[in-house]
């Protein structure tokens, strides 16, 4: 049976902060960011905005009534979670009227999560081929004023609907994984940031990559040449850059080495201006190749690689179905058009606001009117609104 991605949205907030603007707040040399990390723009989410809203968001982009009726799963990868039991996914099922009967959960490994998703999703199709899953990479990505991951930040959210014989990709048996126990990235519970070991975390995700590649080829018996393109985790888009070098060989065919390249700038168009989403950052790559490239066509194969912090990586790979193009949207930079630019001193006051509840646990929020926005908090429960277009 065939199963992968039908659908493809994505959310993004409504403000951004151009890098250059960081840099000099920092004092930095602006080439550093735009250069040394490939990074332009940074998306910034207020407070009304989070992890539900966006996923909402994204989703809502592609749902008809009849995939309503159908989707009995919903599955969202985050580590932007708003609630240490609730999962999200039960606020967005509710905020998308999907059907009663589903099942709602949220996977939490770093950026990894949404890649177990997508394999659990696919292993439910299996065993239920009329279902349809909601898969949803969400995060906020704050690493705080000031620190090194600064310009990385960002804030989207990546959906896609999950079902026997897709529209856009059609996933192949052919994964592995890798898991390493180490602390390159990570957030305890009583931190709002991340902890991270900048330089061990690059070089943990290059050496995760090269070694599951090798296990890859082993195991499939597949190289480059198989495949048209390779998207990567991407947590700053330079770091996608490295990650193709380190896995191609010398003396590869120079064509190919061409073409992956090419690829792989049209895989980085929107991380370059939305910065790291975590979970959602490799789909991210894979939405951007699909709906920029000029050149990929049906029957094509797309190598994936998904790191997690902490560590779990996955490769594996899919092939482009019959007419994958006319199921994607060709005009996704009047999104990015659309977006306020932000001044540093907007940008620091907006991203980093903290949710403060009065005693009772209430907290009104300044209207935001947004397709889906937090309303206000009451007796500590989050409320949402929808404000239908
Ligand atoms: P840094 O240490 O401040 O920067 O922050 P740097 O000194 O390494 O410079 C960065 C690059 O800019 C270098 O390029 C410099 O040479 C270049 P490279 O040599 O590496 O190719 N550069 C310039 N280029 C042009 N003109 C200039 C100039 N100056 C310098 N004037 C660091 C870099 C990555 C450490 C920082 O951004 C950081 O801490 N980021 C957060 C952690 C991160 O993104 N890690 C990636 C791997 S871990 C991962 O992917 C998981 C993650 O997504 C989380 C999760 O799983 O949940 C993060």
């Amino acid at each position: 049976m065939n199963i992968g991605i039908d659908k493809f949205g994505l959310a993004i907030p409504e403000y951004f902060l151009d890098i250059e603007d960081l840099a000099v707040a920092r004092n930095e040399n602006a080439n550093k960011f735009s250069k040394g990390l490939l990074q332009l723009e940074m998306s910034v989410a207020p407070v009304t905005q989070d992890i539900v809203t966006l996923g909402a968001t994204a989703a809502h982009e592609f749902l008809t009534e009849e995939d309503k009726k159908k989707i009995d799963m919903i599955i969202i990868g985050t580590e932007t979670g708003v609630d240490q039991s609730k999962s999200a996914s039960v606020f967005i099922h509710n905020l998308l009227g999907i059907q009663p009967f589903a099942r709602s959960v949220e996977i939490k490994e770093a950026c990894y999560g949404a890649t177990a998703g997508l394999d659990f999703a696919k292993n439910h199709i299996l065993r239920n081929p009329d279902s349809y899953v909601l898969l949803i990479a969400s995060d906020i990505a704050k690493y705080g004023i000031g620190t090194s991951g600064e310009s990385t930040q960002g804030a989207g959210s990546c959906a896609m609907l999950i079902k026997k014989d897709p529209n856009i990709l059609i996933l192949n048996d052919d994964n592995v994984c890798q898991t390493r126990d180490i602390m390159d990235f990570w957030r305890p519970n009583y931190s709002p940031y991340p902890y991270v070991d900048g330089h061990f975390s690059t070089k943990q995700y290059l050496e995760c990559l090269e070694t599951t590649w090798e296990e890859y080829r082993k195991r499939n018996n597949k190289d480059l040449k198989d495949f048209e393109a390779f998207c990567f985790h991407l947590p700053f888009p330079k770091l996608g850059l490295k990650g193709l070098q380190s896995i191609v060989p010398k003396g590869i065919d120079k064509n190919l080495k061409e073409k992956l390249l090419e690829n792989l700038h049209t895989s980085i168009i929107y991380s370059r201006r939305i910065g790291n989403i975590y979970t959602g950052s490799l789909y991210l790559g894979l939405l951007s190749l699909l709906e920029n490239s000029t050149t990929l066509k049906a029957g094509d194969n797309i190598a994936l690689f998904s790191y997690g912090s902490g560590a779990v990586c996955e490769i594996f790979s899919g092939t482009l179905a019959e007419n994958f193009k006319n199921h994607l949207r060709n005009n996704r930079n009047e999104d990015f058009e659309k977006r306020k630019r932000l001044s540093v001193e907007q940008y620091e006051k907006m991203f980093f606001e903290e949710i403060s509840p009065d005693e009772n646990g209430n907290v009104e929020f300044k209207n935001d009117d947004s397709l889906f926005s937090l309303k206000k908090i009451e007796e500590h429960k989050r409320i949402y609104k929808y404000n239908p277009k």
